[in-house]
């Protein structure tokens, strides 16, 4: 069973944001797997590269969407962002860092795959929906 499961109640009806979330989740399961599968300590650091690169890319394509509509809460959802990226950056550099066991790599993924699908289940749920409420409030008919 994936760490971070899809569910009907993270759908914004959004889709190049649904999409996104989707493929975090699949990020997110991916540094998972590397920690349970026990394989290569670099499939860690790949997997959480790739979580730090891309959690970056959707957090700007939400942040110019909220932009665009003149979403209120802006500022206060940027900080939430900013605070993820600060987590992910931190533990990226401590695992690039190397560690004399392989296993503490391995255990430092698991934790942040861990941090991160706790952390977007509740971001999605309670920061994102507040955008896509108003975005849909402010454009009737649209998704
Ligand atoms: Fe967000």
């Amino acid at each position: 069973m994936p760490l971070a499961v899809w569910s009907d109640r993270y759908v914004t009806g959004i889709p190049e944001i649904d999409a996104q979330h989707k493929r975090l989740f699949q990020a997110i399961n991916r540094l998972d797997a590397a920690y349970r599968e026990g394989t290569e300590e670099t499939e860690a650091q790949e997997s959480l590269a790739f979580l730090a690169r891309y959690t970056l890319e959707h957090f700007d394509t939400e942040e110019a969407l909220m932009r665009a509509i003149g979403y209120p809460m802006l500022e206060f959802h940027q900080k939430e962002h900013a605070d993820l990226m600060t987590q992910i950056l931190a533990m990226k550099a401590k695992l690039d860092g190397g560690f004399q066991v392989p296993l503490d790599g391995a255990d430092f993924a698991a934790h942040m795959a861990n941090f991160a699908a706790d952390w977007l289940a509740h971001h999605i749920n309670e920061a994102d929906m507040g955008y896509v409420q108003f975005a849909k409030e402010r454009q009737p008919g649209r998704p």
